[in-house]
């Protein structure tokens, strides 16, 4: 009797351990790359061929969803509250200023149309988000450029005032970088590599025209810049406008490790690019990607711990019907 008293507590224990294991999200030890092979077969094809129809028609699309996953994973974790949009007073993540710029939302839209279609309620926006970054930076590769674990559920919370202190600022240093980073468990190597995302894509001008004047009392333009590229700079940002400009001169649709050559020529757009060089075991890993079968490996394992970071998983969270609403209750 004893006995299997004590079996049935150790069988309610290891129950209770496993729930709280979900509840508490394993960082995306849960996740797999199969978990929708029997739910919805379908889902990663019909997820990569939209994306890749949508790329077909603007080039541009990675670099959106790139930083629309990253600016996902930062806040609240991998749960798309970046797709939410506002209800009545409450304001939503994508209505910060830090994301105004943000854009590919109508592609996630479109790809979560056609996986409804034919697997209702079953895959979630935030792998729809991790799988559409992936397939559109992939397509000149025509190939996977990294392995997308599955399993994250949709979060029913998003709020404007989280993305100010969970995302990075361009003016950032080094420290407050790698500590931000340190807080969503990525370390030094994921910093240096995950940064090289700026390989491809466009920033605004107001990003980073604090480095071009009246940068501080001794010296008009950011020292750590280079000067005749901050000249450069200056003649594509006039004042009182905000265009665009390649993050990554000439090379801004492509997916490499330019990155990092034009880093060590102090060419990198943002202060909290310059200030990987301020740090020398970040300035060593840099160097390491000159070569770019590095960085192709490195980036595929940090994009994997990015897209793990916080997830939901089990019975916490949703799965949306539409991207930008949670489901009612
Ligand atoms: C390390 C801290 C980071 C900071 C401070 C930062 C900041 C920024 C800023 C200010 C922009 C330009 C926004 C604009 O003015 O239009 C930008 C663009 C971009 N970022 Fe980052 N970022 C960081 C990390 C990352 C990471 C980890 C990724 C992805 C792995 C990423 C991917 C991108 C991409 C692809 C763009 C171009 C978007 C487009 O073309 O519309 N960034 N980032």
């Amino acid at each position: 009797m004893k006995t299997s008293n004590t079996n049935i507590l150790l069988l309610v224990s290891l129950i209770l351990a496993f729930e709280f294991l979900i509840l508490c999200n394993g960082q995306g030890t849960l996740l797999s790359k199969t978990f929708y092979k029997k739910s919805c077969p379908k889902a990663l094809d019909i997820i990569k061929n939209v994306t890749s129809s949508k790329v077909a028609a603007n080039s541009a699309l990675g670099a959106k969803l790139l930083r629309l996953h990253f600016h996902d994973c930062f806040v609240r974790g991998c749960d798309a509250s970046v797709l939410l949009d506002p209800v009545g007073t409450g304001q939503t993540e994508k209505q910060s200023i830090v994301n105004t710029f943000l854009s590919g939302y109508d592609v996630i839209d479109n790809i979560k149309t056609a996986v409804e279609k034919v697997c209702p309620d079953v895959v979630s926006c935030a792998d729809i988000l991790a799988l559409a970054a992936r397939d559109s930076v992939s397509v000149p590769f025509g190939k996977p450029m990294w392995d997308v674990l599955l399993g994250r559920r949709d979060g029913n919370v998003s709020l404007l005032t989280d993305t100010f202190v969970q995302l990075p600022a361009p003016f950032s240093n080094f420290t407050s970088l790698k500590t931000l980073f340190a807080s969503k468990k990525l370390n030094l190597n994921d910093l240096v590599t995950l940064s090289g995302g700026h390989t491809i894509g466009v920033s605004h001008c107001g990003s980073f025209s604090n480095r071009l004047s009246n940068f501080s009392s001794t010296s008009n333009t950011d020292p750590s810049l280079d000067p005749a590229y901050a000249n450069l700079l200056r003649t594509e940002c006039p004042t009182n406008s905000n265009p665009e400009v390649e993050m990554d001169p000439q090379s801004s649709l492509s997916f490499d490790n330019h990155y990092y050559k034009i880093l060590f020529e102090k060419k990198g757009l943002f202060q909290s690019d310059a200030a990987l060089l301020t740090n020398r075991d970040a300035t060593t890993i840099a160097q390491k990607f000159t070569n770019n079968k590095k960085f192709f490996e490195e980036f595929g394992k940090s994009m994997q711990k990015m897209g793990a970071i916080e997830v939901l998983v089990g019975k916490v969270g949703e799965i949306r019907k539409q991207c930008r609403v949670v489901n009612s209750k």
